[in-house]
């Protein structure tokens, strides 16, 4: 009776140290944007227009990076999010430096919202 008592009593604090585990370890990793449907909406409108010639996640090219620009409209207001959308239709420059951002004509409003929305995304 005794063997067996303690060997329960083992096993039940193995399943409780087991399932402690994983709670403890979710607190820490941060949450998975990838999985956020506007990360995949805005993530496939900007790999079909040019940005990528200009833009990059971590590196500054011609443009900001995208890291910079979703730490800058961390906090951003819905007017100043259709702003910057504004921005990537109409081009124009002077936020980040001289260089101004070509024009997208093409792209209406809803859709660079998109892309806006999935580069603040990507804030660290
Ligand atoms: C020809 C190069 C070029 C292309 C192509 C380009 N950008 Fe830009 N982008 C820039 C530059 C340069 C700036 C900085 C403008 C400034 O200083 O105001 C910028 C700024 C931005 C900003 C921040 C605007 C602000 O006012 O802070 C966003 C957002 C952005 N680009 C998104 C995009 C998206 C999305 C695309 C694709 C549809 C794109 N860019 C295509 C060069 C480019």
């Amino acid at each position: 009776m005794k063997p067996i008592f303690l060997f329960l009593a083992a096993t039940s604090l193995v399943w409780m140290a087991c399932g402690d585990a994983p709670t403890s370890s979710s607190e820490t990793n941060s949450v998975d944007v990838t999985k956020d449907p506007a990360y995949k909406t805005g993530l496939a409108l900007v790999s079909k227009s040019d940005c990528a010639t200009c833009h990059k996640v971590d590196e500054q090219m011609t443009g900001p990076s995208y890291r910079d620009i979703a730490a800058k409209y961390a906090k951003a207001t819905d007017a100043e999010v259709s702003q910057v959308a504004q921005k990537i239709i109409k081009g124009g420059g002077g936020v980040w430096g001289e260089v101004p951002m070509t024009p997208h004509p093409a792209i209406v409003e809803a859709d660079a919202v998109a892309m806006v929305e999935y580069i603040r995304l990507l804030k660290k």
